[in-house]
């Protein structure tokens, strides 16, 4: 029997539109093999909401959201729109959506592909082999603790304001997730935190161990952010899953994606305890490239294989995705992003075409 899905896309800005139409080819291809039918809804957010509406996460994007089955996003924002008022910046509008949708867990994973080893910027006996996945909390920490805010002092100084806060059931749930994605993987989770220093890093740490306590089966450890930063670049292989919360796992991930070769590779997604979850790759909206077909379409279309396995339970099509992102990569096939000596260098566009022929045939 046919199975039918809501899909709101939102291709947003920069490379997003291009990156995003590879994607759907891809989907309409797999459908067409596996029997799925979608049922796409395109939305505004980012800079292109702001520009067409003055808001960069429109009512109406949101509504659709909440009534699909899962939303595919590309990436938002542009040098255009970063001196705009801060609530009218197309970041806001992907803060709301996250928050708008429940959102509080992003799993973001790391693993280095053989094919792509020489492109990392790390040794090959650092990196061959690692797989890591982290685990960010996406809704709450400094990026939504009150008070929040430029504030005038009374010497009328103005002084800058945000609040890394969180509660015992923010921490548990985001615990709990990683508990349970380490059960899927390695066993291991590791905790990252800044508990030397902050008090909201103390509760988290203890939260952590409280949690650990139903799930006897998974190692937790525990690193200071600072040195899982220097870990991850001196020795990655060490992780398995590493949970965070929303500011270090911003940073961490993006460290942790590097580690691949390239940030064009990877792929998240961000699932909340129910209702329909948003995958999106991990890199922006580089618009130093935006409109020039060189953007790697891989990330986006690996976030639709994420899409497929953890929001819609489609694990076989998700394997053939992936597989066939593999496929290109063995022919030699590179975006410029990836490329090294010997490979055919290829647009978005042909990468599509390439990743179209390897579903044919695997
Ligand atoms: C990310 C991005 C976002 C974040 C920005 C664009 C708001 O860096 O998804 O990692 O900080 O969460
Ligand atoms: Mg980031």
């Amino acid at each position: 029997m046919t199975q039918s899905y809501r899909i709101t896309l939102l291709p947003g800005d920069g490379i997003g539109p291009e990156i995003m139409a590879v994607a759907v080819d891809v989907m309409k291809v797999i459908g067409r093999q596996l029997d799925i039918s979608w049922e796409f809804s395109e939305a505004l957010i980012g800079g292109a909401a702001i520009d067409a509406t003055g808001a960069p996460l429109p009512d109406e994007t949101l509504e659709k959201c909440r009534v699909s089955d899962a939303v595919l996003l590309a990436a938002i924002g542009g040098y255009k729109w970063d001196n705009l008022p801060r609530h009218q910046r197309p970041e806001t509008g992907l803060l709301g959506l996250r928050a708008g949708l429940g959102l509080f867990a992003n799993l973001r994973p790391a693993t280095i592909l053989p094919q792509l080893i020489d492109a990392s910027s790390l040794k090959r006996e650092v990196v061959e082999g690692v797989d890591i996945m982290v685990v960010r909390e996406l809704t709450g920490g400094i990026y939504f603790g009150q008070p929040k805010g430029v504030f005038t002092t009374e010497t009328g100084q103005k002084r800058g304001v945000n609040t890394m806060a969180y509660t015992e059931a923010e921490i548990d749930r985001i615990a709990r997730v990683a508990f349970e994605t380490a059960r899927k993987r390695g066993g291991k989770v590791c905790s990252v935190d800044k508990a030397n220093v902050l008090e909201v890093s103390q509760l988290w740490r203890d939260r952590l161990i409280e949690v650990a306590a139903d799930y006897p089966n998974v190692e937790l450890s525990h690193l200071y952010v600072d040195n899982a930063a220097m870990q991850l670049l001196r020795a990655p292989k060490q992780f398995d899953t590493i949970v965070t919360g929303n500011l270090f796992g911003d940073i961490l991930s993006d460290a942790a994606a590097m580690l691949t070769g390239s940030i064009g590779m990877l792929p998240s997604a961000s699932l909340g305890d129910s209702g329909p979850g948003v995958f999106e790759p991990v890199h922006g909206s580089a618009p130093d490239i935006a409109g020039q077909d060189k953007a790697n379409p891989l990330a986006q279309v690996l976030s639709v294989a994420m899409m497929l396995r953890y929001g819609l339970n489609q694990a076989t099509a998700a394997d053939r995705i992936e597989q066939a992102v593999l496929r290109v990569l063995d022919q030699g096939d590179r975006t410029g992003d990836i490329m090294s000596e010997g490979m055919n260098l290829l647009g978005c566009q042909a990468m599509g075409e390439a990743l179209i022929k390897a579903l044919a045939n695997v």
